[in-house]
């Protein structure tokens, strides 16, 4: 049996090379081997303060920029998760299964809630449940994700086992795959920091979308040390980020990396380090202003998955109902 792939990521914000390497690139590697479906979870998006309007371009342009990237809706079936409403019915019944306990544990709504706990809206705190829906929705064998998302669907696991074990054996039990190079790549102007969207930094970040330019000068200011030598050491944080971003964009081994650096200094690193991202951005966002000057294409590619998936999502619910008594 094929197996089955799912994973999210949100619109907001720029979508940067953190989420290229550890997310998208690793979403490539098996279009043809799994039945992969990939979703733009504009539901998780509202879970902060944010603009409909900037949601709904920001909605379309990850669509475009998915498929610039690689992602051939020939191969996937992508699409929004607003546009099959069962993903929040079903995360509704997750909620009434997933104790308090194993919400209060998860890292990223400490993190995000931070001191405004009291005045956020409940939605950040049960974002996990939705997440657990949108993978159980389709009887998800894989879950390809940054190493922030681990947390997530290790819970979507416990979720899982803990509905099966009192409503019968209704949902496959999903596994995170994390890559083992560039789970966690680093913001460029604060190492210790994981890369984010919402970080402030002007210099933070290297988006997909970023001009070139920008690109370039954003790495060659990347905070490292004062110490010599260009090795794969992990005590230096920034020195390791960068490395670990030309060791998966160059797929080169860590020997040959060295070995090529040696004797040689940070700038020239940098220097190529910007080289290799430019690289790769840059025909994604020739392929990207292609695609987003065609909004039907964009529209048919989304009524399209959602024909395909709806089947999939009308059994899972089909079972789910009838297993708690709905039906
Ligand atoms: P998000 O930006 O939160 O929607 O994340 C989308 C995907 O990118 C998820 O699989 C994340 O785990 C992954 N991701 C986000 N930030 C990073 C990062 N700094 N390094 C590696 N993966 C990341
Ligand atoms: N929570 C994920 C993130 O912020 C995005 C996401 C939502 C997701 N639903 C998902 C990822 C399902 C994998 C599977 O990165």
């Amino acid at each position: 049996m094929t197996k089955r792939v799912f994973s999210g990521i949100q619109p907001s914000g720029h979508i940067h090379i953190g989420n290229y390497i550890g997310a998208i690139r690793n979403w490539l590697g098996n279009l043809e081997s799994r039945d992969n479906i990939f979703c733009v979870v504009d539901q998780h998006a509202i879970t902060v303060d944010y603009d409909p309007d900037a949601l709904r371009q920001g909605t379309r342009d990850a669509v475009a920029l998915y498929i610039a990237c690689g992602l051939d809706p020939e191969k996937c079936r992508l699409f929004v998760q607003s546009h099959i409403p069962e993903h929040t019915e079903l995360a509704w019944l997750l909620t009434c299964v997933t104790p308090m306990g194993w919400l209060e544990r998860m890292t990223q709504f400490k993190d995000k809630a931070g001191a405004k706990r009291e005045r956020i809206g409940t939605g950040l705190f049960t974002y996990p449940t939705l997440m657990a829906a949108d993978i159980l929705l389709y009887q998800t064998h894989e879950v390809p994700v940054g190493d922030d998302q681990k947390q997530h669907v290790e819970l979507t696991r416990d979720i899982a086992e803990r509905f099966n074990r009192k409503f019968g054996e209704v949902f496959v039990i999903p596994e995170p795959v994390i890559p083992v190079v560039g789970a966690r790549i680093m913001g460029f102007d604060d190492p210790t920091a994981k890369m984010s969207k919402s970080a402030p930094g002007h210099h933070h970040s290297v988006g997909l979308l970023d001009d070139p330019a920008k690109a370039r000068k954003t790495i060659m200011r990347a905070v490292t040390d004062s110490q010599q030598g260009i090795v794969f050491d992990p005590a230096r944080a920034g020195l390791f980020n960068l490395l670990s971003i030309y060791q998966v964009l160059t797929g080169q081994g860590r020997e040959q990396i060295e070995a090529h650096f040696a004797g040689k200094g940070y700038g020239d690193l940098k220097k190529e380090v910007a080289e290799v991202v430019i690289a790769e951005i840059e025909p994604i966002q020739q392929r990207y202003r292609e695609l987003i000057a065609d909004s039907t294409y964009i529209d048919a590619v989304l009524a399209r998955s959602v024909e395909k998936l709806r089947p999939v999502a009308d059994a899972t619910m089909d079972a789910v109902r009838r297993a708690m008594g709905h039906r």
